[in-house]
């Protein structure tokens, strides 16, 4: 079964995690918001300008996503591996935002604790090429976990995907979501409209592995209003996804959407920080005096 509703404002605050208050539905607005990723009056370089509700898009100054060099990165000891209770399965629901395609699992399924702070799970979605960079290079995908906090404060986690050698390196969570996404594709998206599949109880077991090195910084959403405090984890190990499983993400999106990155923006002073595993081990170890 497939339900529609009013892609909006309200929407794209779904979209962005945030909750949905049925009584601020504005169907006036529906569709009013059409922002793009192409250049032109609605592309990146305006979007700060389509909407007062936007204007962090072209006024802020701590916006996302950028370019890591890993050579500015600094070591940061106080950064610990990352803290996750996901439940292991849960009923979960395709969504086809209209410019970007997501996952959303029904209910509390966990989240994550970064300094002390509780971000429970809201939704996750795929942009391609990435979003991010490291060292100027651009990947052919990205998947942004997104959490939210009681005060509202977000955190994202992005996993970056890179095309694999063979063709048997496939992204073993988007294989689970071949069917649902060509039955996506099938549906007529509208515009103004979202479509979803339900996509039956799936694990949660390839969004929380663990990972031995990240890459932390204060940033925005990619996405209008562009709102400014999202905590990110940028994983720094790309995963491996084949061209067809990118082309899956694409095909349910319209023309206009199927490039769905944000282009780079400036640092402005952000300094990002490492997480490195393997140094903090290390650190322990010079301590101890090696024998000369
Ligand atoms: C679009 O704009 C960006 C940034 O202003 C620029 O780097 C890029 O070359 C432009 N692309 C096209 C197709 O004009
Ligand atoms: C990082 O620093 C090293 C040593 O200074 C240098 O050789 C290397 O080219 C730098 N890498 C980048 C990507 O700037
Ligand atoms: C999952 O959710 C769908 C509706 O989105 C429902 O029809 C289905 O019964 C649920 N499945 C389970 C196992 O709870
Ligand atoms: C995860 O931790 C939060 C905060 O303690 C709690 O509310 C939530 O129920 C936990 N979820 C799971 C799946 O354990």
């Amino acid at each position: 079964m497939i339900s529609k509703i009013f892609f909006s404002v309200v929407a794209i605050s779904l979209f962005l995690g945030l909750a949905l208050d049925a009584a601020t539905i504005d169907e006036e607005q529906a569709g009013k918001v059409d922002f793009s990723y192409k250049n032109g009056s609605n592309g990146p370089s305006n979007w700060g300008k389509l909407k007062p509700e936007f204007s962090a898009c072209s006024s802020g100054k701590n916006q996302s996503p950028v370019n890591i060099l890993k050579n500015d990165t600094v070591y940061n000891k106080n950064l610990t591996p990352l803290s996750k209770n996901y439940t292991a399965f849960a009923n979960a629901t395709l969504i086809n935002w209209g410019f970007i395609i997501g996952l959303h699992y029904n209910g509390d399924i966990g989240g994550m604790e970064i300094n002390g702070k509780k971000y429970a799970f809201k939704q996750l979605h795929w942009h391609s090429p990435s979003e991010h960079l490291i060292d100027g290079q651009r990947y052919d995908a990205e998947m942004h976990l997104v959490h939210e906090a009681e005060d509202r404060s977000v955190a994202v986690s992005a996993i970056l995907y890179q095309y694999g050698d063979t063709t048997k390196d496939v992204d073993p969570f988007l294989a689970k979501l071949n069917h649902g996404l060509e039955k996506l594709s099938k549906e007529k998206c509208e515009k103004d409209q979202v479509s979803q599949i339900p996509v039956g109880m799936l694990s949660t077991k390839h969004i929380t592995r663990s990972t031995r090195k990240y890459y932390r910084y204060v940033g925005s959403f990619t996405t209008p209003p562009c709102t400014e405090n999202v905590i990110w984890t940028v994983l720094s190990k790309a995963r491996s996804i084949s061209k067809e499983q990118v082309a899956a993400l694409k095909a349910p999106l319209t023309a206009d959407f199927k490039d769905n990155a944000r282009p780079e923006q400036e640092l402005n002073g952000r300094q990002i920080e490492l997480y490195d595993e393997l140094k903090y081990k290390g650190g322990l170890l010079t301590k101890r005096k090696e024998p000369v």
